[in-house]
């Protein structure tokens, strides 16, 4: 039987085909109030063990670039909020972008993530122009988009121009907590709203949530699991909180990282095809975070393909690591440490398995 609001009837949590959970509502609670740390360990072995089930020991690498830090939203928790006005904004010119591709391409990235803020100078046309002007030169990259909310015909014509993945992450699927963290004019419904569009119009979608946000209980990271297996993105960004001094949370402390992989784990045991990134947040709480998120379920990571010279501005929180660094030398850095803990780097385009041909 098919669902009749949403084309894809496994996003429908009324749909008859929904799958069962493999989780009680007690026992994702359990695992994630749990402080056993052997409890933790087999939960990691065993979503790593799901993982490999489906991807083997590859690592999939995205080339990021970070176009703009201007932003309309004033998020509590983001270092490039409207409201913070110690940010030396910048946006990066079509040249420059290009050049960005130009180089990862060269380093052999097939990923091509644009992340900016919302900015409003980035109409849908300037958008249109960009997507079209990197599809010309790299009609067999994947391009993904994260460049916040719009409307659905924007998604679609930004589909249509040949973008084939958007992350927008969720950042929390609990109403109250979503008030807590964002300004009135924002709500969780819209937000909600943009991601079945996104896969409604043939996106790999991409959901996610922070870790230890102020005021998160464990119910609401319930809420978060449980709005997963609803959606079923094909990517899941999960990373710590961290505080930026400059935000009204400066003061809270960033999120535990043991809670954070354990979040990965139960992610890819719900989703065992999801793409999941070993974030930088994650990397930034924890010398070996992210080496850590990859053996509890990750499998991949985003480098950042930026200019040198704007890296330090997109500071979404303090002490942000690579920073530093040419994109080469990231690369060369991020292969050599998953060589070092026993993972396979993998350049190739990295789609899920079901979708290996899409787009
Ligand atoms: N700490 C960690 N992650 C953050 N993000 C924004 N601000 C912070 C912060 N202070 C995340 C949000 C956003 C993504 C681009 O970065 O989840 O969706």
């Amino acid at each position: 039987m098919t669902c009749t609001t949403h084309k894809t009837c496994m996003t429908h949590t009324t749909c008859k085909t929904k799958p069962e959970s493999p989780f009680t509502d007690e026992a994702l609670l359990h695992y994630i109030k749990t402080s056993d740390t052997a409890e933790s360990a087999a939960l990691f072995k065993q979503a790593r063990k799901v993982k490999e089930t489906r991807y083997g020991n590859a690592v999939y690498f995205r080339g990021l670039i970070e176009f703009t830090n201007y932003c309309k939203n004033d998020c509590y928790y983001c270092g490039i909020r409207k409201s913070n006005k110690k940010v030396q904004r910048y946006r990066l010119s079509t040249a420059e972008i290009l050049d960005c591709c130009r180089i990862g391409d060269k380093l052999g990235y097939k990923t091509f993530v644009l992340q900016g803020g919302e900015d409003p100078y980035f109409t849908d046309e300037r958008m249109l122009e960009l997507i079209n002007a990197i599809r010309r030169d790299y009609p067999a990259h994947a391009i993904s988009l994260s460049i916040g909310e719009r409307p659905r015909a924007s998604y679609e014509a930004f589909f249509a121009a040949g973008a084939n993945r958007y992350l927008l992450r969720h950042e929390t699927a609990s109403v109250e907590h979503y008030r807590k963290l964002h300004p009135p004019r924002m709500s969780l419904e819209e937000r909600k709203q943009c991601l079945y569009w996104l896969k409604e119009t043939g996106y790999h979608a991409g959901a996610g949530f922070m870790v230890g946000s102020p005021f998160q209980e464990p119910e609401n990271l319930l809420a978060d699991l449980r709005f997963l297996e609803e959606l079923r993105p094909q990517m899941v960004g999960i990373g710590p909180f961290i505080p930026q001094s400059d935000t009204p949370f400066g003061a809270y402390p960033a999120g535990n990282l043991d809670l954070c992989l354990r979040m990965i784990a139960l992610t890819r045991l719900l989703l065992p095809d999801a793409l999941l990134p070993a974030t930088t947040a994650l990397g930034t709480i924890s010398p070996q975070g992210r080496e850590l998120g990859l053996a509890a379920g990750a499998n991949v990571v985003m480098l950042n393909i930026s200019p040198q010279s704007t890296r330090k501005l997109y500071a979404l929180y303090d002490n942000k690591i690579c920073t530093g660094e040419k994109a080469a030398e990231c690369l060369l850095c991020m292969k050599t440490r998953l060589h070092a803990s026993g993972f396979t780097p993998d350049m190739s385009r990295g789609d899920p398995p079901a979708n290996r041909k899409a787009g």
